[in-house]
């Protein structure tokens, strides 16, 4: 587990933006925390990241349940569980498949469909007890996918360490 700790939005976004400098194709990564805790800004610091640009809005898809993202190098698929109830209706979203794909594929309330997903990265993001503006940032694995790129991304992240 790698442990972080931001103090505004912008560091959220910058350690967001850190962390997409290591994702390959395929990857999956799980977004987890109550409403507010900053999944969005976390997927919009992740887009920039990856090249995409800044004129284009990242917002949270609630309703329409996946926004898709092009960078010209690679698509990124940002999705919304919060409004399905079943993990049927999670798997025909196909999310797993647009990874096996070649595609990223970032998933906010991902945690409740974490047994069909495969191999992913989770963050889950919780707001602090007393600092309105703070995070706590926790990465976690589930397989294997991140084992030869764990301690760049523990360099990576270093410095929003707890
Ligand atoms: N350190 C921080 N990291 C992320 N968001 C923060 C932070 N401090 C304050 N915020 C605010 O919290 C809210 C997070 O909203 P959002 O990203 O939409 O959350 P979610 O997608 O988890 O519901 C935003 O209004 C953002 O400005
Ligand atoms: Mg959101």
């Amino acid at each position: 587990m790698i442990d972080a700790r931001t103090t505004h939005v912008e560091q959220t976004e910058e350690l967001a933006a850190a962390l997409a400098a290591l994702v390959r194709p395929r990857d999956i990564i799980v977004l987890s925390g109550e409403m507010g805790a900053g999944k969005t800004a976390f997927v919009r610091g992740f887009a920039t990241g990856m090249g995409v640009s800044s004129d284009e809005t990242v917002s949270s898809p609630t309703f329409t349940l996946v926004h898709t993202y092009d960078t010209g190098k690679l698509v990124i698929h940002h999705a919304d569980l919060y409004r399905l109830g079943r993990l049927s209706d999670v798997e025909d979203l196909g999310l797993r498949e647009l990874a096996d794909l070649g595609d990223v594929v970032v998933i906010e309330w991902g945690n409740v469909a974490e047994e069909v997903l495969g191999d992913h990265l989770v963050v889950s993001l919780e707001v602090d007890d007393d600092e309105e503006d703070t995070r706590h940032v926790v990465v976690s694995v589930v397989g294997h996918t991140w084992d030869s790129r764990w301690e760049q991304l523990k360099r990576a992240l270093a410095k929003w360490g707890n």
